[in-house]
């Protein structure tokens, strides 16, 4: 007997602030028409002092379960991406859990940044697969805005804090016949040679405190337009598929230009990509389920729908999966 996982509902959460490109324009050397050209990003979602990333969290697992019709209780999983924790220790996940009132199974964070998301699928998929898990939430939250330094107009501009969060049920898989609907399969990588281009110069063993993220963007835009093309004809030929069989593509959104280049890779016309950077800026693990949920909750995903999810993060981490709605 075999398992998939199908994902059974979509739930996502931005906070009530919006900081535009001209607000930062008043504060920064930069400019609206910098930022826009550059990136593609026009505004992002700050969280509100006190506002936690477990609080994102739990009002996008909460939409989640709705849309899934379950309550936290049906759970017997919780994979929660973040690089932006509530606390060192423990884990966000287990204040999440509580909150949502699940009391049995396990609840872990896993720590990919803007690949967390992936991370966080593949990992409970696996659960799923070999029977450890029935229902498992997978979310994806950050407070970016908290790791910023607001004076680096280099990489302050680029971010925002949101969250994002699916449920997956287990499925028998019974092989054969029809395509079967679910995750088809995970692609993971990563390449820590690459830490000094992407990384935050603090944290509880370097330096105590929670530190500032730094980057090289050349550098990350190189790796990222070259890793992304690579694991998705990894994902594709694993499934003999090819990019023409696919209904919709849902990046991680750290830069238009680098999501249009790999809608042109794959020769996808632009209304089958699925773009939230102009509002959302970079949310990093909160990005691709932040998307999806606004594609699914729009009516462009369908199910039966082919759907790539891809990304590329600090570590260097990167990956994709693709699911059959
Ligand atoms: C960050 C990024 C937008 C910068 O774009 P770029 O075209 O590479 O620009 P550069 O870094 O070469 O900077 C070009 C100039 O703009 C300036 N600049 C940087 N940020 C600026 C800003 N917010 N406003 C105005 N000017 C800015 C630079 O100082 C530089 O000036 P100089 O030529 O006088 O030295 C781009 O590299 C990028 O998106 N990288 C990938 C980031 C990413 O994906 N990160 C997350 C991975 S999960």
């Amino acid at each position: 007997m075999s398992f998939r996982s199908r994902v059974i509902g979509c739930g996502a959460y931005l906070p009530e602030r919006i900081v535009s490109n001209a607000e930062l324009a008043r504060r920064l050397d930069t400019s609206d028409e910098w930022i826009v050209q550059r990136t593609g990003i026009r505004q992002r979602h700050v969280a509100a002092p006190g506002e936690l990333t477990s609080d994102l969290a739990v009002h996008a697992a909460e939409r989640a379960l709705a849309a899934a019709g379950l309550s936290g209780a049906d759970l017997d999983l919780i994979v929660l991406a973040t690089a932006t924790p509530d606390n060192t220790f423990p884990a966000t996940a287990t204040k999440v859990q509580s909150r949502l009132g699940m009391t049995e199974g396990c609840a872990f964070d896993v720590q990919a940044v803007c690949s967390g998301f992936i991370y966080a699928l593949a990992t409970a998929d696996n659960f799923i697969r070999c029977g450890q898990a029935r229902r498992a939430l997978v979310i994806g939250a950050e407070t970016f805005s908290r790791i910023l330094d607001w004076e680096d107009r280099g990489t302050c501009v680029l971010f925002g804090d949101g969250a994002g969060a699916i449920v997956l049920a287990s499925h028998r898989d019974e092989g054969g016949g029809a395509p079967e609907r679910g995750v088809l399969s995970t692609h993971l990588h990563a390449d820590g040679r690459h830490h000094d281009i992407l990384y935050v110069d603090g944290g509880p063993s370097t330096t105590g405190s929670c530190g500032f993220l730094r980057m090289e963007g050349k550098e990350v835009f190189r790796h990222a337009v070259h890793r992304l093309a690579e694991v998705v004809d990894e994902a594709l030929s694993a499934n003999g598929l090819a990019a023409r069989d696919l209904d919709w593509l849902v990046p991680h959104q750290a830069n238009r230009r680098i999501i249009d280049s790999m809608g042109r890779k794959l020769d996808l016309p632009a209304e089958k990509v699925v773009v939230t950077i102009d509002r959302h800026a970079n949310t990093s693990a909160a990005s691709v389920p932040l998307a999806l949920a606004e594609a699914v909750g729009d009516g462009r995903i369908k199910p039966g729908h082919l759907v790539l999810m891809e990304a590329m993060g600090g570590g260097l981490t990167w990956g994709a999966a693709l699911v059959r709605w």
